[in-house]
């Protein structure tokens, strides 16, 4: 962890003298780092008495939000942060396979090979999303996981909320606004018979414009198109303690007592829906059962319980 970058971050003004002794080298050691900073793209300017100022910017390494955090658990433990990751869920994986604990987490300014679900490429370009993966090693049964990814859906849509947005959930777990898709959300688990060894939660959200493709505009968004969005590494603090609280209250009174707020949140629900995947079928969407299915009233009568596959929901996405 860079100590200056620290300082700089939790106050407004940090004199060299202080840096010296906090480091234990000389001024003209402080000095020389500073340049080095600098020269690295920090903005940090020189304010003769009152010393040195770190200079607004979006940039997410840890040294500049972790003591922003108030969570106990998440973002507590190991943070793996680089430019460049090829995908934060597969580095994560890697870290959880080497021991990582609960509430450790991945994140960078680009993913080379950014995956969505289904299999599908997520284009992660730099400085303008927030590509992250959170390690929970929850206590609960495998068939438990899907509530697991709707509470990174409750605890996303909230944040975007508290900011203005009208965003909601649409099933399981893209987050829209406007019709169009903001975040999408990756879950990887790995387990034993009876227990969910760890969860791998990646959340891919387009902050500022250039996080959308080019090709996808019809469809996704970023929340710079409804809202001036705080800077990323505030969403992500923001993000991470939402999540903890809906992760503790899955794990301590279950999901009957999230299911009203993702019911509420919800553009699936209610909607005419079509499902498309091994079968494809049109519906509405009457309701989700104990495993997170989708419970989608055919329309010839049946009842039918849609588990993985692509659901589109009328007036969202594209699908008209
Ligand atoms: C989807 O909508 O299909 C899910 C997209 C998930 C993208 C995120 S970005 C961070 C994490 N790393 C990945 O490779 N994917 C997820």
């Amino acid at each position: 962890m860079d100590t200056i970058l620290t300082m700089l971050s939790q106050e407004e003004y940090v004199s060299g003298e202080r840096i010296s002794a906090e480091l234990g080298v000389t001024r003209a050691a402080v000095w020389k780092r500073i340049r080095a900073l600098q020269e690295a793209g920090w903005p940090i300017e020189s304010a003769g008495k009152r010393g040195y100022r770190l200079g607004e910017h979006d940039r997410l390494e840890p040294e500049t939000w972790r003591h922003l955090l108030q969570t106990s658990a998440l973002g507590q433990g190991t943070i793996l942060y680089a430019h460049t990751l090829a995908s934060t869920n597969d580095e994560l994986k890697k870290l959880a396979v080497s021991g990582a604990t609960h509430g450790s987490l991945a994140l960078c300014e680009q993913q080379t090979s950014g995956r969505g679900r289904l299999g599908r490429v997520w284009q992660s370009p730099a400085g303008c999303g927030l590509w992250q993966s959170v390690l929970a090693r929850p206590a609960l049964a495998p068939a438990k996981a899907p509530s697991i990814t709707f509470c990174a859906a409750i605890a996303m849509c909230s944040v975007l909320r508290g900011y203005g947005l009208d965003a909601r959930i649409k099933w399981p777990n893209d987050i829209v606004c406007g019709g169009k898709k903001l975040a999408g959300i990756l879950l990887e688990a790995a387990s034993d018979p009876d227990r969910l060894e760890y969860v791998v939660i990646g959340v891919g959200l387009n902050v500022l414009p250039g996080s959308v493709p080019p090709e996808l505009t019809g469809q996704a968004a970023c929340v710079d198109d409804f809202a001036a969005p705080p800077k990323r590494r505030q969403i992500l603090v923001d993000y991470l303690q939402a999540l903890e609280e809906t992760l503790d209250t899955l794990q301590h009174s279950g999901w009957e007592a999230l299911a009203g707020t993702y019911r509420e949140l919800c553009v699936t629900l209610g909607a005419s829906v079509l499902v498309s995947g091994s079968e494809t079928f049109l519906g509405t969407a009457e309701g989700m059962d104990d495993e997170g299915a989708l419970l989608v009233r055919c329309d010839e009568g049946s009842l039918r319980r849609v588990m993985a596959g692509d659901v589109s929901v009328r007036g969202v996405m594209g699908y008209v």
